[in-house]
């Protein structure tokens, strides 16, 4: 028996290897379907293997009458419908901890970018312009790092945050005073944290209790002159709220890799000086895009032929 599978959105060569050079798989690489493309395209299909452009809806996986499995090469599966998944006897797996590092590396160089102001004289530099007044920044040591959602990703950025000399508190609602304790760092109510914090990154996933959780009632209790940074979901943060935060001068910077809506290139957010962007980059490195792809690869496998999932 040969099992159909289609891959949506671009994955490491590498890390596909598993289902490539498996005998009983033919690979369809696919990707840039439209919406409409993917639900005609994915009728005799067993197995989808996406990253985080494609929105595999409801619509979606009722058109696919053979679809086993949906592995996401990466953490957030907000881009796929789970309850449908489970109404059709679809099972989903990830790859939670493949891009860990990557993303916890990525916000210590979005928050260092928005510290220093360094792609901003980056960018006047370029333009002839050299002004070293314009960019003074502020130092890391001794400053606070609030980390709202203290699980993989976040604690790795306390753990390089406290290397770079913060103090860093934390509010997760599984985090517990022993585990605080244990890594050298504060806790706290939500409240409490965002309060405290010079510098503020949010790591929860995108859920219905955390959209819009960093919004205009939360800017108000935060310090003048605070820095946020986002790299895990677009919608943790409410953006309209963030973009009045930093025009009344409440915060002082942003450090954006992920958005309410993406592809994200036209937005007001994007006119001001004080945002740094990244088009969603964080998972984005050779390392972590073959350990995902293989991490998912060996599952699909494993389940296409009879076996049971991991989902490390
Ligand atoms: P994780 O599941 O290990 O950690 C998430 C943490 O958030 C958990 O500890 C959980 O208890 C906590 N949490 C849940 N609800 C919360 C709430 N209401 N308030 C505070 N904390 C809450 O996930 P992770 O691997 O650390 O990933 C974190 C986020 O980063 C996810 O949204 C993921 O999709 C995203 N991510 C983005 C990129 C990127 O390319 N930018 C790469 C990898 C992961
Ligand atoms: C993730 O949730 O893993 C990230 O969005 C990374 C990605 O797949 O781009």
């Amino acid at each position: 028996m040969t099992y159909k599978v289609l891959i949506s959105d671009p994955l490491s060569e590498d890390g596909i290897k598993p289902l490539t050079q498996a005998e009983n798989i033919e690979i369809v690489m696919q990707t840039d379907l439209t919406p409409e493309e993917l639900e005609e395209k994915i009728v005799d299909f067993d197995a989808l293997l996406v990253r985080s452009g494609t929105q595999v809806t409801r619509s979606v996986i009722s058109k696919a009458k053979n679809l086993k499995i949906i592995g996401r090469a990466g953490v957030g599966v907000d881009n796929i419908d789970l309850d449908a998944a489970t109404e059709h006897g679809v099972i989903v797996v990830n790859a939670p901890n493949g891009n860990t590092n990557s993303a916890a590396e990525h916000t210590m160089a979005m928050i260092m970018a928005i510290s220093r102001n360094i792609p901003q004289a980056y960018h006047a530099l370029k333009n002839h312009k050299w002004d070293r007044k314009k960019y003074v920044g502020v130092e890391l040591r001794d400053k606070t790092l609030g980390v709202v959602g203290l699980g993989r990703i976040g604690a790795e950025v306390a753990t390089r945050a406290k290397g770079q000399r913060m103090n860093v508190v934390a509010y997760d609602p599984f985090l517990t005073p022993e585990k605080a304790e244990k890594m050298g760092i504060g806790y706290g109510t939500f409240e409490e944290v965002i309060s405290q914090a010079d510098f503020i990154t949010v790591h929860t996933p995108l859920l219905k209790e955390t959209r819009h959780m960093v919004n205009a009632k939360a800017f108000q209790l935060m310090k003048n002159g605070v820095y946020i940074v986002n790299c895990a979901r677009g919608g943790i943060i409410d953006e309209d709220a963030l973009y009045d935060a930093i025009v009344s001068g409440k915060v002082a910077g942003a450090a954006l890799d992920v958005f309410e809506e993406e592809p994200f290139v036209d937005h007001k957010l994007l006119e001001l000086p004080e945002v740094v962007a990244t088009p969603h980059l964080g998972a984005s490195t050779i390392e972590a895009q073959e350990i995902v792809a293989v991490d998912v690869s060996h599952d699909v496998l494993r389940y296409l032929t009879g076996d049971t999932v991991k989902n490390p």
